[in-house]
């Protein structure tokens, strides 16, 4: 039976590698990005190497959410790698919150009812979640928990708090639903890179110069290639990781290592 694996994010960075890393490993691609062309031009040489579906839409749009649970429904998905998101120069505080939290949010609670029994999910979340630290856990926690991100909204006085909420929402997220995918034999973690060559990453270090210092002091001082973290998540997805759920991973070349206090307190 062939079996897909979705990739949210696809036209770029992470996504895009996760695609190809995928089909490298043998699964079907089902590809999710917000616009149509962009998504089958970056993905254009994976087609002729096995079967590619593309489905264009905003993931913050509640039927186009609903047209892709019923794709998924139609298909067997037994992977889903969810890099869609914004970082902090690409949207206000509110639609920080909508993309990378209550997109995710909305997105796992449909895939939980309609990916394939033994699947693996993965959401990337952000080492911004972990330098946050556990002042707001609590909210978060109830946040993700009620799924009502309204006093999540009152916090996120700037771009970069949102982003930051959003991620932390997002490695709770993967805590919060491992019980629901264990009910099915799946399993769901989130990843955390560090800084990552993509072009949000360009677009963010232009603006802030504290990410330069960050990479210059990390044990592994260089920017990731995207197929670095790639590779983290279809080992995820792979049956080598049978008994990680639950959890988050760290992929950041060490850079947390280099904090000795958290950026809320
Ligand atoms: N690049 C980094 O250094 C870095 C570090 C930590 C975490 N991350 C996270 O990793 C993920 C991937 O980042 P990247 O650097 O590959 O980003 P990228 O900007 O290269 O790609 C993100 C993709 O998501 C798509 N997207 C954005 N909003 C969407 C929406 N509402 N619906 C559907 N698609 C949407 C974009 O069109 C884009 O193609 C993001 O969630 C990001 O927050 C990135």
């Amino acid at each position: 039976m062939t079996q897909y694996a979705l990739v949210t994010g696809a036209a770029s960075g992470m996504g895009r590698a996760s695609a190809d890393v995928l089909q490298a490993a043998g699964w079907s691609l089902l590809l999710v990005d917000l616009d149509a062309g962009k998504l089958e031009t970056a993905n254009a040489g994976l087609a002729g190497k096995g079967a590619v579906n593309w489905l264009a839409g905003d993931l913050t749009d509640v039927d186009f959410v609903s047209r892709l649970s019923d794709k998924i429904a139609g298909l067997t998905v037994s992977a889903a790698v969810h890099c869609a998101g914004i970082s902090p120069g690409m949207g206000s505080p509110s639609r920080i919150l909508d993309v990378n939290l209550a997109a995710s949010i909305a997105l796992v609670d449909k895939l939980v009812n309609v990916i394939a029994d033994g699947a693996s999910v993965v959401l990337f979340a952000s080492t911004a979640g972990h330098m946050l630290g556990s002042v707001f856990d609590q909210q978060i926690a109830e946040a993700v928990g009620e799924r009502d991100l309204a006093q999540l909204r009152d916090l996120a006085t700037s771009p970069e708090i949102a982003y930051a909420l959003s991620k932390r929402g997002v490695q709770f997220l993967a805590r919060n639903m491992a019980l629901a995918f264990g009910k099915k034999n799946g399993r769901i973690n989130s990843i955390s890179p560090g800084i990552i060559d993509t072009p949000m990453s360009h677009a963010e270090m232009a603006q802030q110069p504290l990410m330069k210092t960050i990479v210059e002091n990390s044990p592994l001082p260089r920017l990731a290639q995207p197929r670095e973290v790639a590779e983290v998540a279809a080992f995820l997805c792979s049956p080598a990781a049978s008994f990680v759920t639950g959890t988050d991973i760290l992929v950041d070349g060490g850079s947390l290592t280099t904090f000795t206090h958290n950026i809320a307190e």
